[in-house]
């Protein structure tokens, strides 16, 4: 943090930035835990009010190792959590009644009789009487003394989406359209997703003694800081907090992103200047006035509520050059260096000549689509490129895909007079399934394999010889659904075999720090782990870790330590490698909250990057991909 004081006038509501959403939520869990024995010693319940979703789940995590290793009992705990989908039966396993066993209830003493979740298998007749009685046993309970909560993209609390009053109570709602959405990763596709769902009111949230509001990853950050810093509105239910007494917002660095005092910290009072952030200020300051950085005046910087900085630079004409070399420095058409170059003032080391490379993608697309154009110049300039496709990426193939595969093998099968019951069967099972069904181990082998088939198109199209593209499945994301494993020893022990092997000079991995439950997240976190395990081998010294953006935005530009330009016909290249994913064109199965296909997103995306570059000043490019250097 580069602030000395005086962020409070933008926050409305105390907000607390953790490290990452594990070290937010393991105090999230103390606090609870003290409370729960404080209500103890006293011979008295304490009542929780309990959220799903993924913002929670670290804190039932911990609170379920202090049941286990530090005796912490809950028996004393009543609980009420704040919705479920409507209509849906606990049994399916999409339901919240599901989620809160599988993660919190079914591995506590809690006593059955305490826990209270809407029941999402109501007769729509008796509704506002079951929605009513629901209100009164918080009340006859005591009231709830901690409430958590998570925040959605819409701005709902519970399932208040916007448009919910302020003094409204438990009750039957419509699901806002980005909110079923984003519920598609949970129910596999959008008509299977819930209209309705019951929640508690913001009224009734608001009856609660303590709230903690959790947001954790970038996704959240805007939405958060509207929350936080807007005014209070109907249109973003989580605004209302404002007026609580007592609530704490805990967040991550990436979801305080947009928070004024991280976003634009000279606005928000007098600031520490690290090169990094004259930096941050100066790029700011050239796109907020629309000028060019060597064009920027004493007076842009004053104006915009920079005098200090000036001040302590003595003035703006060498600040601009200064900060301009910076950001051009960080261009280089050379990923792997430039080999016999003066490289002091380049992104990478010019020796050895030859580096070997490794680049890791989450799923079997991510390398070309996040950093096809560098993978194809690695290739080019001679180095030695290994790619590792990290999961299977199973799940997300169509049925259909996978139907067309079978009977393909069904039909050859038959013109050879081989054995096709086994086709067969899986056809059957295609046939007769419904979209929501996890598939059977068959059917996810079928999958993983057309994903493998095009992952090998993508990299060869990019130049790779066959035995550089591996193939690793990490175990922790097979579990046929999209709530996956925790990682475990044998994901890092895979990553750790194959650095071992190549010993790279170079490695290449999707740096998606937001979303802590993600794919990419953990997939990212297995390499951290076994950068740490290996970092004594002699080799690692000369080993580098860029990091691409795979999902969300792209790195913000005072940011980027290498942005790799590219002409027109290489972009084309690159989007030549992303069709070879034929499963994933045109629309698939978790297309997230964005219509345009991934070749489209790519390309907006590298386009804009170079776009913002030219817009400081700098060489216009067609597109430009971008990474930043992770130091262990
Ligand atoms: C869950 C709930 C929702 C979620 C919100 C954030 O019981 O009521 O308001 O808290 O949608 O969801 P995640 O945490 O999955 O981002």
């Amino acid at each position: 943090m580069h602030l000395k004081y005086e962020y409070k006038h933008f926050e409305k509501i105390p907000v607390k930035i953790w490290k990452d959403a594990a070290e937010g939520s393991e105090h999230v869990a103390r606090s609870i835990a003290l409370a729960i024995r404080q209500k103890q010693q006293d011979g008295e319940k304490i009542v929780l009010g309990l959220a799903t979703g993924s913002s929670p789940i670290k804190v039932y995590e911990a609170l379920v190792r202090m049941h286990r290793e530090e005796g912490l009992s809950f028996k004393n705990v009543i609980t009420f959590n704040l919705d479920e989908y409507y209509p849906l039966a606990k049994s399916v396993p999409q339901s919240y009644w599901r989620f809160m066993h599988d993660y919190l209830f079914d591995h506590i003493d809690i006593p059955k009789e305490n826990i209270h979740i809407p029941d999402g298998a109501v007769p729509m007749e008796g509704m506002a009487d079951y929605c009513a009685s629901y209100e009164k046993q918080i009340d006859m309970a005591g009231g709830i003394d901690i409430q958590l909560l998570g925040i959605g993209r819409t701005g709902h609390i519970g399932f208040n989406e916007p448009g919910a009053w302020e003094h409204s109570m438990t009750r039957m709602v419509r699901l806002d359209h980005l909110t079923r959405r984003d519920a598609i990763k949970d129910f596999m596709q959008e008509d299977a997703v819930p209209y309705r769902a019951i929640t508690m009111g913001v009224g009734s949230i608001f009856k609660a003694r303590t709230v903690y509001l959790m947001a954790w990853g970038e996704h959240k950050a805007t939405v958060l800081r509207d929350a936080v810093e807007g005014p209070i509105s109907t249109s973003l239910p989580a605004s209302f907090l404002q007026n609580h007494p007592n609530v704490r917002v805990m967040i991550d660095q990436s979801a305080s992103e947009m928070l004024t005092r991280v976003r634009t910290p000279w606005l928000a009072g007098s600031c520490n200047w690290t090169e990094d952030l004259i930096c941050k200020a100066v790029v700011w300051l050239s796109q907020q006035s629309n000028k060019p950085i060597l064009k920027l005046t004493d007076e842009d910087y004053n104006e915009h509520g920079l005098s200090e900085l000036i001040m302590e630079e003595a003035n703006s004409y060498e600040l601009n050059i200064r900060i301009f070399n910076r950001l051009q420095h960080t261009i280089s058409g050379w990923p792997g260096g430039k080999p016999h170059a003066d490289d002091s003032n380049r992104p990478e080391r010019a020796e050895p000549a030859q580096k070997r490379v490794i680049i890791f993608s989450p799923h079997p697309d991510d390398d070309v689509i996040s950093m096809g154009a560098t993978f194809m110049r690695l290739v080019d300039q001679g180095h030695h490129v290994h790619v590792a496709y990290q999961t299977s990426g199973n799940i997300a193939v169509h049925d259909y895909d996978a139907l067309r595969y079978a009977e393909f093998m069904a039909e050859y099968g038959k013109t050879q007079g081989a054995d096709t019951s086994h086709y067969d069967e899986v056809i059957a099972f295609l046939n007769s399934k419904n979209p929501a069904e996890p598939d059977s181990e068959a059917v996810r082998k079928i999958k993983g394999l057309i994903r493998r088939g095009e992952a090998r198109g993508g990299a060869r199209y990019c130049g790779l010889e066959d035995d550089h593209i591996h193939f690793l499945d990490m175990p922790f994301y097979e579990t046929g659904k999209t709530r996956k494993k925790p990682l475990g020893a044998a994901d890092i022990q895979i990553i750790q075999d194959l650095l071992e092997t190549i010993q790279p000079h170079q490695v290449y991995a999707a740096g998606d720090l937001a979303d802590p439950h993600g794919t990419h997240r953990v997939c990212l976190d297995a390499i951290f782990e076994a950068f740490r395990n290996l970092k004594d081998r002699p080799w690692m010294e000369n080993c580098w870790l860029w990091l691409y953006r795979g999902a969300w935005h792209e790195w913000a530009i005072d940011e980027i330590e290498m942005a790799v330009p590219f002409s027109p016909p290489q972009l084309r290249k690159k989007r030549q490698a992303i069709f070879m994913h034929q499963s994933q064109k045109d629309r698939p199965p978790f297309p997230g909250d964005d219509n345009r296909e991934f070749w489209q997103r790519a390309e907006d995306r590298n386009r804009e990057t170079a776009r913002l570059y030219r817009a400081l000043g700098l060489a216009e490019y067609e597109a430009m991909e971008a990474f930043v250097r992770w130091k262990i």
